[in-house]
Order: C-alpha cells, then structure tokens, then sequence
C-alpha cells in the first residue's frame, strides 16, 4: 500500500540545508500497524508528513497504492489525502470554540456529506470513542485525553484507509495515553493501516512492526524486531 524509494527530503533556508531524511526505502502493508522511533530530530515527523502528504519529497518516490504522490501539484495530493487519510496530532488540533459533535463534523462537512447523514455517522463514531456524555462541550472544556479521542474520531470520520498519528501520546498521562492506544488498537482491528511516531517503546510495543529513525536513516538493525 505505502512504497518508498530512496525517498530524501532536504530543509533549505538560504545558505543552511538540513538533510531530514536520507535515502528511505519503504514498504508498509494495507492493514498493517506501525510504529515510526527514534530520537528528537531524527526526522519521524517529517517521515510521518510525507507519507500523510502534507509535505513532499526533495528526491526518491513515493506511491501509495501505485500511484507516485511525490510529483503531484498541492490540489492533488490534498484531494489525495482527504480521501486516503487521517491524522491525529499530539496537540490534538481541535477547534477550541466548537463543540465535540462539530469538530468531528469538520471532514465531513468539506466532504459535502449531507447534514442528516453528518450527524448519524459522528454520533457513531462519537459513541464509539466513548464521548456520547460529552457531545456538546466545547473542546475547549475537555481533558487532554477526551481531546484526542475526539481528534481520533475526525480522523476516521472520512473513513481513510490509513490513520497516521504524530505522537498521539506526548501531552497524555501514562494511564491516559494506554487509553488512546486501546482506541488505535480498535481502529487497528477494523482494518485500517495505522502509522504512529513515538519516541516511547512502551507505546511503540503496542505496533507489528517498529521502525527506528536515526539522524534521517533507517537503522536496518533496528528494523522487523516486533
Ligand atoms: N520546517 C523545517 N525547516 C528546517 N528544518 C526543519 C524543519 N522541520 C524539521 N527540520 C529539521 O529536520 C530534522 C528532523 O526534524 P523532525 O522530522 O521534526 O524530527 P523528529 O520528529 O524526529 O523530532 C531536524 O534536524 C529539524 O531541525
Ligand atoms: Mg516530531
């Protein structure tokens, strides 16, 4: 589902380049859960926003499903990604002022599906996370954990085939951030392909597989030691 070839992504700001990623190569299987670690810097998230495309390539391929995203124009790769996709953010990134039915309306909203079905489908999905008594508080007045079990409900409310999440647990409680990789566990179990960033091996042993990051490289030894 996901292929990486020789994939390198380079930060240039006027004289300074910054190598974030160095000859990737990839495979990552439909279905399969992954965990992306390694130390601070070494370019998991900029791995993780490749593969979600929100950024690209400087140099190598990437295909998903077949099709190499890595020379598409912004309007493609954003149709691509509203479709394919689904992002959970250690911040959350909820609307603050809008409430736990409303965020998760969001992508459903921008997906043009009609207001009746919009409000069937998120009260499935806010039952599922476990929020129903929460429905209509503001995210602003939810716990770190309530957050993002919303941010995980957005994030499957389109139905992506592929949820990507950039340490889910970094702002969480040991016992809260166990409660969210339960729900990932569960999405897991539905079929989804999941890729999660973390520099936790706690977090980390709950995938198949773990790939680890150093300074931009695939540790090869590191690599297939679930
Ligand atoms: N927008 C950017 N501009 C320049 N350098 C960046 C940018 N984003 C990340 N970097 C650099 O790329 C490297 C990898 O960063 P990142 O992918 O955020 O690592 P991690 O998520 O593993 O902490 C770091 O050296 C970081 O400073
Ligand atoms: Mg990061």
């Amino acid at each position: 589902m996901i292929r990486t070839e020789s994939l390198h992504r380079v930060y240039r700001k006027g004289e300074v380049s910054v190598s974030a990623l160095s000859d990737i190569t990839l495979r990552i299987e439909a279905g399969e859960f992954v965990a992306v670690t390694g130390a601070s810097g070494s370019g998991k998230s900029t791995l993780l926003n490749v593969l979600g495309c929100l950024d690209q390539p400087t140099a190598g391929s990437y295909r998903i499903n077949g099709q190499d995203v890595s020379m598409l124009a912004d309007q493609e790769l954003s149709a691509i990604r509203n479709r394919e996709i689904g992002f959970v953010f250690q911040s959350f990134n909820l609307i603050p002022h809008l409430n736990v039915l409303e965020n998760i309306e969001i992508p459903l909203f921008y997906h043009g599906v009609p207001r009746r079905e919009r409000r069937r489908r998120c009260i499935e999905l806010i039952d599922r996370v476990g929020l129903r008594e929460r429905i209509t508080h503001a995210s602003s007045e939810l716990s770190g954990g309530e957050c993002q079990r919303v941010a995980i409900a957005r994030a499957v409310a389109n139905a992506p085939a592929i949820i990507l999440a950039d340490e889910p647990t970094g702002n969480l409680d040991r016992d809260t951030g166990k409660e969210i990789m339960a729900l990932f566990q569960e999405m897991h179990a539905s079929g989804k392909t999941l890729i999660i960033v973390t520099h936790d091996m706690q977090i980390a042993s709950y995938a198949d597989r773990i790939i680890r990051l150093d300074g931009g490289r695939l540790d090869e030894n590191g690599q297939d030691d679930s």
